[in-house]
């Protein structure tokens, strides 16, 4: 079933110049959960991303590859379409500015917008930036050149990027005429804009100093859609990808009736871009669309960028970290995951190697890992696999549920409004306060006596049913682990919100017999310098079969439970002395606080040449560890020791106040 509201988004459509790093992602990352989010709400989800093709950037691209520019557009959409399969991007449509019927469609807007007075032909002075695709005044210029006369000869756009003198005949919009509707439009969708912040940067450096026309067409650009009746121009190509969110649609302003497509989708709910371009789709594509009479979208969220500690990524700074090479080894889900957790809403984010390895090792191997392999460790060994019923028996089962229900709010709220930072702080404050309800309710110890076994299974119960919520809720960020949490609890898949019930956990499901690691413990120093070294260029490491190992060494790793089945306690040492006939032992008599006579033998004679002295000393004993013979003698038990890096063992030696017979956990 699905409610009958729509969601259509929309990334910008990326320019094929190039190889996508990770910054140029998150766009479409960001998308992309957000669109997963309104399907598992039911809404009918329309979700566009696509390609921005050209333009005189692309023409000397293509040249420089001795390409055709089709042939070289050719092979760049296929690589940007096999990183959004290997990043898992649901999108709907991808659309590229070279399809005919978009070409077509651009060509009837124009035509329209200059049958009605809106478009008017003309001459353009100016200084125009190949990089930007974009025209800017003397004044607009960061940097300007000047001959000895003191004349302007050339210059930097703010971007940085080198401006050429452009002068020729051009088509005209008349933004101009539209400065006060739009002034106007903002005071009355006081949401239009987010963050609200840049709403005050478009009124007062864009529209207050006076909106000038702009040149829409361009004569020394050939690789572009030709104006229609006058083919030596071509068509901005701002006016061309703007275009794509309506065409992709079907929009043709040719025809009497829209597309059902269009119909159902049109007005968007949000177009997603990044800061620099919030100018053109808040300025120049709300005027386009008013003058096409059509409505505008509820939202244009700008966000920030993904930068490196030596500012944005750029292959001339040698800071371009590419998400394959991540992807590959640390998995799709630790790359989104961090993606969308580290930028900060509508505001820049700093990428740094250290921060990369701890989120990965506190927040998904810690944190999220260790709950599921507790729980489904617990479940085998405690109920023979099989998930129990839910009932409300301890008096820490309210808190859990009734936290669950304020975590679910948080979250839709902070989805709704594409805050993906806030969604994930509320979904790890439930996954933290999970992980601490296992210590308030210690299983563990209610598993020895057999007149708990119903608040045991309770607490089981609790755990299933937080990570069956804690999974729907990463479904829209995460691709891959909610599928394996539920696979590892045997429950199915969620994938409508309203199917989730806190309480309505389904019975006698069995979870597999040995839970595998979704997120193993990465080694941090090894992983920080692997990291660092991607950010100065040199990309040469193991991928995937780096994370096998560690898998593979953590299967071999013990679960906490069976970590809970040793006993230590604190033991005073009442007597200590070379062990006769031994050149390595010496003989402890231990108070372990029940035993006052507990006999361990220790090989450390070598570093305790004077035992004596550690008489009256408290130690950590394992005391359920079995007894054994050592040359010749009885042990019963190990006292713990320490080994430093230079081959010295050291006594774990216990402050005074812990009473022999304490317990060590
Ligand atoms: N072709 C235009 C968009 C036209 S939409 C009608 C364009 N393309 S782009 O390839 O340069 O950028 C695509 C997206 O990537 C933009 O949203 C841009 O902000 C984003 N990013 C590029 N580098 C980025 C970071 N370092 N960090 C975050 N996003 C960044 O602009």
């Amino acid at each position: 079933m699905s409610t009958n509201k729509k969601f259509y988004i929309t990334t910008p459509i990326y320019y094929p110049s190039g190889r996508l790093q990770l910054g140029n992602t998150y766009t479409t990352v960001l998308a992309d959960s957000l669109a997963r989010f309104h399907r598992l709400k039911g809404e009918s989800v329309y979700f566009l991303t696509g390609s921005d093709e050209h333009g005189l950037k692309i023409e000397r691209k293509a040249e420089e590859n001795n390409q055709k520019p089709i042939e070289y557009l050719d092979e760049q959409i296929a690589n940007f379409k096999k990183l959004w399969k290997l990043m898992d991007i649901s999108y709907d449509q991808f659309i590229r500015t070279t399809d005919p019927e978009h070409e077509k469609k651009v060509q009837h807007i124009f035509s329209k917008l200059q049958e009605q007075g809106d478009i008017y032909k003309g001459e353009y002075v100016g200084w125009y930036s190949v990089s930007d695709e974009e025209y800017f005044t003397e004044s607009q210029l960061a940097e300007v050149y000047r001959d000895e006369s003191g004349k302007v000869i050339g210059g930097k756009a703010p971007s940085g990027h080198e401006v050429e003198l452009v002068k020729e005949e051009t088509y005209f919009f008349k933004m101009s005429k539209y400065a006060d509707w739009l002034l106007k439009y903002y005071q009355d969708h006081p949401n239009f804009i987010q963050p609200a912040s840049r709403m005050n940067e478009m009124i007062n450096n864009f529209i207050k100093p006076g909106l000038e026309d702009l040149a829409v067409t361009r004569t020394k650009v050939d690789w572009g859609v030709k104006v229609p009746g006058d083919p030596k121009h071509v068509i901005y190509v701002w006016i061309d990808a703007l275009s794509n969110y309506i065409t992709a649609l079907g929009y043709d302003p040719d025809q009497k009736q829209q597309p059902e497509l269009f119909e159902k989708f049109w007005p968007a709910n949000l177009h997603l871009v990044g800061k620099e371009i919030v100018r053109f789709h808040t300025i120049y594509w709300p005027i386009m669309l008013h003058a096409l009479n059509l409505p505008l979208p509820d939202e244009i969220l700008g966000h920030g960028w993904l930068i490196m500690k030596n500012g944005k990524m750029s292959k001339s700074k040698g800071n371009v970290i590419y998400p394959e090479t991540l992807i590959d080894r640390y998995g799709l889900d630790a790359v989104r995951y961090y993606l969308l957790k580290m930028m900060p809403y509508g505001n820049d984010g700093v990428f740094t190697p250290e921060d990369f390895v701890t989120r990965l090792n506190s927040d998904l191997a810690n944190d999220l890992g260790n709950l599921l392999s507790r729980t489904v460790s617990m479940i085998n060994l405690y109920n023979d696999g099989v998930i129990p019923k839910l009932s409300n028996l301890n008096k820490e089962d309210v808190s859990i549920e009734e936290l669950s229900v304020q975590i679910y709010k948080d979250y839709d709220e902070a989805m709704s409004t594409a805050n993906l930072g806030d969604a994930l702080d509320a979904v790890w404050t439930f996954i933290r306060r999970t992980n601490k309800y296992i210590d308030e309710t210690q299983p563990w110890v209610k598993a020895k006596d057999s007149s708990l076994k119903n608040e045991l299974n309770d607490v089981l119960a609790h755990l299933a049913a937080s990570l069956r919520f804690i999974g729907t809720l990463l479904q829209p960020i995460m691709t891959e682990t909610p599928k394996k949490i539920f696979e590892q609890l045997g429950l199915d898949q969620i994938s409508l919100i309203k199917d989730l019930n806190f309480l309505d956990l389904p019975e006698n499901s069995k979870v597999v017999e040995r839970p595998t690691s979704i997120f193993p413990r990465i080694k941090a120093k090894e992983e920080v310098e692997f990291v660092s070294k991607l950010v100065s260029k040199s990309t040469k490491g193991k991928g995937r079969a780096h994370m096998e190992e560690l898998k593979k060494e953590e299967q071999k790793s013990i679960q906490y439970d069976d970590f809970s089945k040793v006993k230590m306690v604190v033991a005073e040492i009442k007597e200590a002395e070379f062990l006769p006939n031994s050149e390595k032992l010496i003989k402890f008599i231990l108070d372990d606080g029940h035993n006052h006579h507990r006999q361990i033998l220790s090989g450390i004679r070598k570093w305790y040449p004077e035992p004596e002295k550690l008489i009256g000393k408290k130690v950590i004993i394992v005391a359920n560890l079995a007894a054994r013979k050592m040359a010749g003698s009885q042990s019963e038990g190990m006292i713990l020791a320490g080994e430093n890096g230079d081959g010295n063992v050291v006594l774990t030696l216990m402050p005074d106040v812990l009473e022999p017979g304490a317990e060590i956990s």
